[in-house]
């Protein structure tokens, strides 16, 4: 039975892809895809600068992967950058995310996020969202230099809230997340938000949801 829940932040609690949409009229039918791009890049520059051992912080792989996408699709506005970049300081939360961290505090678990995220973006995100009251706990990678799903990142959730891999359940939309939490050792719940196949298929999740909502202690 768990009762420590940690969960993964952007994809998993917030909404990504909610910057971009919120600017969509701006950018027309290539929103999607860079919003897309910009995703993809954020999360390969996490894997290739750990793997280097040439850490940048997560706000500046942020800002580096948009100038990426902004370049690939053409769009040329310094206004445009602006308004993607500030809209990420303060993305949507999935529309369950707040009545089922309740439920599970209401139920005695305690909850924290372990995310790539700055401590300062990750304060940004939960304060925007208000859900500051039903997190516990929020842990940045940001204080080792080294990214998901480098096995120190999950070490500090065990490290940080005195537990023991096995008494953890940890929630992730990314499924190399999820690989990475179960090799580690937390009990894993995979959140499959957009109906993903699965992959790696030695590390599979002890549970697949398509939201928060079906999570309970016990
Ligand atoms: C996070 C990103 C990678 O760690 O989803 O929050």
């Amino acid at each position: 039975m768990s009762k420590v829940f940690v969960f993964d932040a952007y994809g998993t609690l917030f909404d990504v892809h909610s910057a971009v949409a919120r600017n969509s009229a701006i950018l027309g039918e290539q929103a999607s895809r860079l919003s897309e791009i910009w995703r993809t890049k954020q999360l390969e520059y996490t894997w290739t600068r750990t793997a280097m051992g040439q850490y940048r912080d997560f706000w500046q792989l942020t800002c580096e992967a948009l100038d990426f996408a902004l370049a690939v699709t053409r769009t040329e506005s310094a206004g445009v950058r602006l308004a993607l970049l500030e809209a990420y300081r303060q993305l949507g939360a999935f529309d369950e995310v707040a009545s089922a961290l309740a439920s599970l505090k209401e139920a005695g678990a305690k909850t924290a996020i372990l995310s790539n995220g700055t401590r300062k973006m990750l304060e940004d995100a939960v304060a925007s969202t208000g859900i500051a009251g039903q997190i516990d706990v929020i842990l940045s990678v940001d204080q080792l230099r080294r990214y998901k799903t480098d096995p120190a990142a999950y070490q500090l959730v065990c490290e940080e809230m005195k537990v023991h891999p096995g008494q953890v359940s940890f929630q992730s939309s990314n499924r190399w997340d999820i690989a990475g939490a179960k090799a580690f050792g937390f009990h894993t719940v995979w959140i499959n938000r957009r109906s993903q196949p699965d992959e790696y298929p030695d590390l599979p999740p002890d549970r697949v949801l398509s939201d928060l909502a079906g999570l309970s202690v016990g």
